[in-house]
């Protein structure tokens, strides 16, 4: 969703001031430009959630700037979350390489709408809906995702919630989640950045 690109391609140059659609255009640019290794794996998936995730964004891609699109390579241990989480500029496609992985995404409405799906299965999660997914085999999972945005922006809701900078105040926490300041802080202690 991002605007449409008034010529061929600008590689991004990321030294160059970010404007509203992206970087200014590199002025030399050769093939080198136009592809990107970052994708393959493997990565360490030890850590808390059990996942990993490689962006293929206009950050690590310069490449892809102006031209809307980008990819992620996701990893999941066995039994590893890639916790509830929104883009608020892209809808993302995905496949699962990779194990079978239980895939999700909440409407605006609070409806649920999620599957259990297998290595060449596709899903889809419309833009800015938060959606997570959650590797059910026995094994390791893996999904490539793309996104129709250069740089799609990812608000990851417990980390937004309980390891913000600064911290969102307790009043509001405690009564957001109907608990008390026991479960919040012990909650901002594991996000705590
Ligand atoms: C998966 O949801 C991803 O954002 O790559
Ligand atoms: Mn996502």
């Amino acid at each position: 969703s991002d605007s449409d690109p008034l010529q061929d391609f600008c590689v991004g140059d990321l030294k160059g001031s970010p404007s509203i659609n992206g970087f200014p255009c590199k002025p030399a640019v050769s093939a080198s430009d136009f592809f990107y290794s970052g994708l393959s794996g493997p990565l360490n998936t030890t850590n808390a959630n059990g996942i990993a995730v490689s962006p293929a964004n206009v950050l690590t891609f310069p490449g892809l700037n102006t031209l809307g699109l980008s990819m992620n390579n996701v990893e999941f241990a066995p039994g590893g979350v890639n916790p509830p989480h929104s883009h608020p500029r892209a809808t993302e496609a995905g496949v699962v390489i990779e194990g079978s992985v239980f895939v999700g995404f909440l409407t605006t409405n609070n409806t649920l709408f999620s599957k259990v799906i297998h290595a060449g299965e596709m899903f889809v999660v419309p833009r800015g809906l938060v959606h997570f997914q959650w590797n059910v085999g026995k094994g390791k999972a893996r999904l490539i995702t793309a996104f129709n945005s250069q740089l799609p922006g990812s608000a990851v809701l417990p980390n937004s919630l309980f390891g913000s900078n600064p911290t969102i105040p307790n009043a509001v926490l405690t009564k957001t989640f109907r608990t008390d300041d026991v479960t919040v802080n012990k909650l901002k202690s594991k996000f705590a950045v």
